[in-house]
């Protein structure tokens, strides 16, 4: 179960780091079966005294590049920039620092490593993990020592076949501890995870409120007993929860308790992108106490359309990539600031958040900012669906963003594929199997996969049979750019009380500050007219509830090297830096004829 760490009070060691690349993998196993074992000085790197007592010594894990964390390590070092390999990362810290006082228990918390950690303390290995953007922690109650502690991590960023995503990518490998590194103290027992589910269509004016809280941690400990009870000031709530020791949840963890709440409608200001109300939710057990923000919104789908709060909703939004000018993946929270004003700006009550999950601070600020998400796992064109390993990995994501983001009611969507294959047998057997996996941990959101639309005999139709399994089908459509004519979803065969469809991605390229005509490409001005009939045409589909254009900012994308583009996408309404493209005003002004509109045809906006 993930562990909660935000709104919790952490230790940081972000900030200075070592670091010292192992391009030939030699330093964990350093010159292992050159020596015998009991020759002194030719210990692996990440035991503490190698670097000071192995003589001579190839690596100083006190003295390698200075690097800061979180960062992509392309950033901070150049020469490092198409670097894919091993690095390994050193940090000391004093135990004297963590305060631990009554908290009987420590864990060590990576928000994201980009793409495989293997991690040691103090010469103990403590575990590893494969993918780049979610978080992982490890106990480390017993394996800390009084005064300086040194924790070593090998950071992998290769691509691999069985990866997810897999070597092939749209975007660039950026490697590095990209996200936030905390220890997290906490006494016995402790609230280890919890979780807020709204539900409004009771048929009566009153809103359910089910809280769930996982008690205790890895390794099996048993149910303490202790009353966990959970309260929202706000609105007058309290409850205690009770244990239900022999529910299903993952086989290693802690206890879950629940409980169930409800409120009359009227007493409840219902989290939506133009009030994006939220409310305080405090969960005590023992000596622990857990408070947080919440939005309380219920969002499902019916008769062919989107419904927020029992409202009908178009989502007005964008398709972006985490990434920051001279950052890399390690974004800080002006750009997240930065990422919500643009959105703002063009009108957006939506944003795809792509290919993979992003920093939770994107959730946390679009809860507050009332943007509704999309997220989404790295399960991207050529994964190796069939292969028993990739499943596992693919659960394992899926598992581990759900449980991170489910208390964010921006989250609206969990998608779990993206432009994977449709003809193919045994990803049409996996990814129905992932979208049910995804509703067994939340059936509070909709499950959706960015899919194509296919070109039968006269109209435009969906034909992946995926379709059946998903609350809400994205199309990634590329009329005007890769193919056709940017109104060609005119030929769109509508079927408005159908699955939901929403326009995953569609656009076209652009340099920005190249002007010229609007039929000559990498012109800003053949960006704009692909957006004019783009927006045109789908504006009268009735299925189709919303649209996500790719793509908000120009990204690194090594597949991209013409002279337009040299190592970037150029689909960004926005280049790297932020600086404006002609479509960019074309989506702002459709937005807001569709936000003003919106009331008119009784859609919430
Ligand atoms: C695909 C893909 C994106 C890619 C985009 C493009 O649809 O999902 O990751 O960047 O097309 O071609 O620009």
């Amino acid at each position: 179960m993930h562990l909660l760490t935000s709104p919790r009070e952490t230790v940081s060691l972000d900030g200075e780091w070592q670091a010292i690349p192992d391009q030939y993998e030699m330093f964990r196993e350093y010159f292992e079966d050159f020596t015998d074992d009991d020759v002194p000085g030719f210990d692996p790197i990440y035991e503490p005294n190698a670097s000071l007592e192995n003589d001579p010594v190839d690596f100083n894990i006190y003295d390698g590049y200075s690097v800061r964390v979180p960062s992509s390590w392309g950033e901070e070092i150049p020469e490092f920039r198409h670097y894919e390999g091993w690095v390994w990362y050193a940090k000391q810290f004093d135990r004297a620092d963590i305060q631990d006082g009554n908290r009987e228990r420590t864990f060590l918390r990576f928000g994201a490593v980009n793409y495989r950690a293997e991690v040691w303390l103090n010469g103990e290995r403590l575990g590893d993990h494969e993918g780049g953007f979610t978080p992982f922690s490890f106990e480390i109650t017993d394996r800390l020592v009084d005064g300086e502690n040194v924790l070593v991590v090998r950071v992998d960023n290769q691509r691999y076949e069985k990866g997810i995503p897999d070597p092939t990518t749209d975007w660039f490998n950026f490697g590095g501890i990209n996200r936030s590194v905390e220890l997290v103290t906490v006494p016995e027992p402790f609230v280890r995870n919890y979780k807020v589910e709204t539900t409004l269509s009771g048929g009566d004016d009153t809103v359910r409120i089910a809280v769930a809280a996982w008690i205790g941690g890895s390794g099996g400990d048993t149910d303490t007993g202790t009353p966990v009870s959970v309260t929202l000031p706000e609105l007058g709530l309290e409850a205690d929860l009770s244990s239900d020791a022999d529910a299903a949840g993952d086989a290693d963890g802690p206890t879950r308790y629940h409980a169930e709440l409800s409120v009359p409608t009227e007493d409840v200001t219902l989290w939506n992108p133009s009030d994006p109300r939220l409310y305080t939710v405090e969960l005590e057990c023992g000596d622990d106490r857990v408070e947080d923000r919440v939005g309380l919104r219920e969002i499902r789908v019916d008769d062919g359309d989107i419904l927020l709060n029992g409202e009908p909703i178009w989502l007005r939004g964008v398709s972006l990539h985490e990434e920051a000018a001279g950052k890399g993946r390690a974004l800080e929270a002006e750009d997240v600031e930065t990422r919500f004003r643009w959105l703002n700006e063009l009108g957006c009550n939506f944003a795809r958040l792509a290919h993979y999950p992003h920093t939770e601070a994107m959730a946390r600020t679009a809860d507050e900012e009332g943007i509704l998400l999309w997220e989404e796992v790295p399960a991207y064109w050529d994964v190796k669906f069939g292969d028993e390993t990739v499943q596992q990995l693919y659960r394992q994501q899926l598992r581990e963003l759900i449980q991170r983001d489910w208390n964010r009611a921006s989250v609206a969507l969990w998608s779990i594929a993206n432009e994977t294959d449709h003809t193919d047998e045994v990803r049409n057997e996996v990814l129905p199997e992932m979208a049910a996996f995804v509703r067994e941990r939340d059936d509070s959101r909709l499950v959706t996969a960015a899919c194509f639309v296919d070109e039968t005999d006269d109209r435009l139709a969906i034909r992946d049979p995926l379709a059946d399994d998903l609350d809400v089908i994205g199309i990634n459509e590329y009329y005007g750019w890769y193919y056709g004519d940017a109104e060609t979803m005119h030929e769109f065969r509508d079927d408005p009380t159908g699955t939901p469809v929403v326009i995953s991605e569609t656009g076209g390229g652009a340099k920005w500050g190249h002007h010229g005509d609007e039929d000559e490409r990498w012109t800003e001005e053949f960006q704009a007219a692909i957006y004019r009939g783009q927006t045109r045409a789908i504006a009268d589909i009735e299925q189709i509830s919303g649209l996500a254009p790719w793509i908000l900012f120009d990204f690194r994308a090594p597949l991209r090297q013409n002279e337009y583009q040299r190592g970037y996408n150029r689909k960004g309404l926005l280049d790297q830096y932020g600086r404006k493209k002609a479509a960019f005003s074309v989506l702002e002004r459709f937005y807001r004829a569709r936000k003003e509109n919106a009331a008119s045809d009784g859609r919430s906006s």
